[in-house]
């Protein structure tokens, strides 16, 4: 770019800006194959470029001002950097702890949800499916835990006194402290040599200790105030792992057949009542090593999410909007009652996703805002408004959620949650049907925004067993308009559902 400057440039014409702009336009419009050349700085000359001077590095103890001792904090200058380097020796640790760390680290610099970070992370360094999910239990159950945690790290350092360890340091004893014994057996010899003794002792301290953490006072009031006295078994549930659940594809697989396959595999699988197309099994299935069916027609999916879809209760002959398609997952699990399916999201690379995942030519994708008029009025006959919302109800898979979640955030996604309906309302059919849904626990976000729109819009309630869907739950739940799918009651995320009929 500088020869082309230097040839653009003569000095006949460098001190005026007014006299070089059609001299240059002149010479760019002729060479077509040139590019933009910058403009000139203000003073009319160009900065020559020159090969950057290599730095010479001063020791920590010369660094003489704040920014420069800033600046050294971040790199290997730093006191201590030396114990760290070591820690992160690929040699010195797993690579599946150095994953998990290095999750923890970029989730403290971004603040971006968890699973944002770890999802390239670990396609990058290419682990397999076991690993992926354990790097993934180690980071959410440290999340679920940090608060007590922190707590207990901050004692014990205290007690002992000395150097503060640095962050990493840090984290890799709470990672220690979150990990089961049978997998902190795989790593005791060769992570524990690295910890001071302060950090050793507290791992081995929280351990015990680890079970103690509760929801946050705030959400356990409004729980409270809102289930009475099974605020405590829904906590419970938040502080455990969150069981493996699976969806079957009974359009293109025999549901008998799939089952006989994975008992014969040995795995653990049982049937889910409520949902005849859904399972659950006591580990994550090695899809990768059974066969092709099973594969093929068989995915990972909540069985809230899979109760929610089939809730909807959608015929072959009926045309169906996703309104809020997301990822796909439901979308997918409508998919399979044969239904002509329309599914729309705001964001199009969700939107991209959820086709690839689903595989499925006859699913028409669209990238639209539903806020919106979109699509023509009355054409469909159920609408399900899976409704952007605090996601509360998942905090076992998101536990880090907790820590970007205001009141703000939730009279935002109120709003956009009445504007979703208030458009269900318009392309719905009359006597068609719009399920509402959510994945928080929030009365703000379910109930409140139910009575809004049986005030506000031309929807009235109807009991959920008016959709038809099949399958086994309390005929007192089905009677209902509403339901609250809560995380003990089938060991999933917790959700509400709301139905409505166009008047
Ligand atoms: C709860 S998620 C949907 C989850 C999805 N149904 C699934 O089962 O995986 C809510 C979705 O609403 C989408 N959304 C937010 N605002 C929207 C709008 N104005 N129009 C359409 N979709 C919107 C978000 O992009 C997000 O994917």
């Amino acid at each position: 770019m500088s020869t082309v400057w230097t040839f653009l440039w003569p000095n006949t014409v460098r001190s005026s800006r007014t006299k070089w702009m059609p001299f240059s336009v002149l010479h760019l419009q002729k060479a077509s194959n040139w590019t933009w050349a910058p403009p000139p700085t203000e003073r009319g000359v160009r900065p020559v470029a020159s090969r950057p001077r290599p730095k010479k590095k001063r020791t920590y103890a010369q660094m003489q001002t704040r920014q420069q001792r800033a600046s050294a904090e971040k790199s290997e200058h730093r006191p201590g950097a030396g114990r760290e380097r070591k820690l992160q020796k690929r040699e010195a640790l797993p690579p599946i702890l150095i994953a998990a760390l290095d999750v923890l680290a970029r989730f403290r610099a971004t603040q971006e949800p968890i699973q944002n970070i770890i999802n390239p992370i670990l396609k990058n360094r290419r682990f397999g499916n076991r690993d992926r999910n354990e790097i993934r239990d180690w980071v959410f159950q440290l999340q679920r835990q940090q608060s007590t945690l922190e707590k207990l790290l901050e004692q014990q350092v205290n007690a002992v006194g000395g150097v503060p360890p640095d962050r990493r340091m840090k984290d890799l004893a709470l990672l220690l402290a979150t990990m089961s014994a049978e997998m902190k057996a795989t790593f005791e010899t060769k992570t524990e040599d690295l910890l001071p003794e302060s950090l050793l002792s507290f791992v081995q301290t929280a351990r015990d200790e680890i079970q103690l953490e509760g929801l946050p006072p705030w959400l356990f009031e409004k729980l409270q105030n809102q289930f009475g006295d099974q605020a405590k078994d829904i906590e419970k549930a938040f502080l455990q792992k969150a069981v493996p659940a699976f969806a079957i594809d009974t359009q293109q697989a025999d549901r008998q057949g799939i089952m006989k396959i994975l008992e014969e595999a040995a795995i653990e699988v049982r049937p889910f009542s409520a949902c005849p197309d859904a399972f659950w099994s006591a580990q994550h299935l090695p899809l990768s090593r059974l066969p092709v069916e099973v594969a093929q027609h068989v995915w990972p999916m909540d069985l809230g999410s899979q109760l929610i879809a089939h809730l909807v209760g959608a015929l072959p002959s009926d045309q169906v909007l996703d309104m809020c398609a997301g990822g796909g997952g439901k979308t997918k699990a409508l998919a399979r009652t044969g239904c002509k399916l329309v599914a729309t999201d705001v964001s199009n690379k969700r939107i991209i996703a959820a086709q690839k995942r689903s595989g499925l030519q006859h699913i028409s994708f669209r990238c639209l805002d539903m806020t919106k008029p979109q699509l023509a009025e009355g054409m469909f006959d159920r609408i399900l408004v899976d409704a952007p919302c605090t996601g509360t109800g998942t905090l076992r898979r998101h536990p880090d959620l907790l820590s970007r979640l205001n009141s703000e955030k939730v009279t935002e996604y109120v709003a956009l949650q009445k504007q979703l309906l208030q458009q269900a309302e318009r392309l719905v059919a009359p006597n068609g049907y719009v399920i509402y849904a959510t994945c928080s626990f929030l009365k703000e976000e379910n109930q409140d925004v139910v009575s809004w729109a049986l005030e506000n819009l031309n929807l009235s309630p109807v009991p959920l067993n008016e959709l038809r869907p099949e399958g086994v739950l309390p005929e007192h739940q089905l009677e209902q308009h509403t339901l609250n799918i809560l995380p003990h009651d089938f060991l999933s995320d917790g959700f509400f559902v709301a139905a409505f009929s166009k008047q």
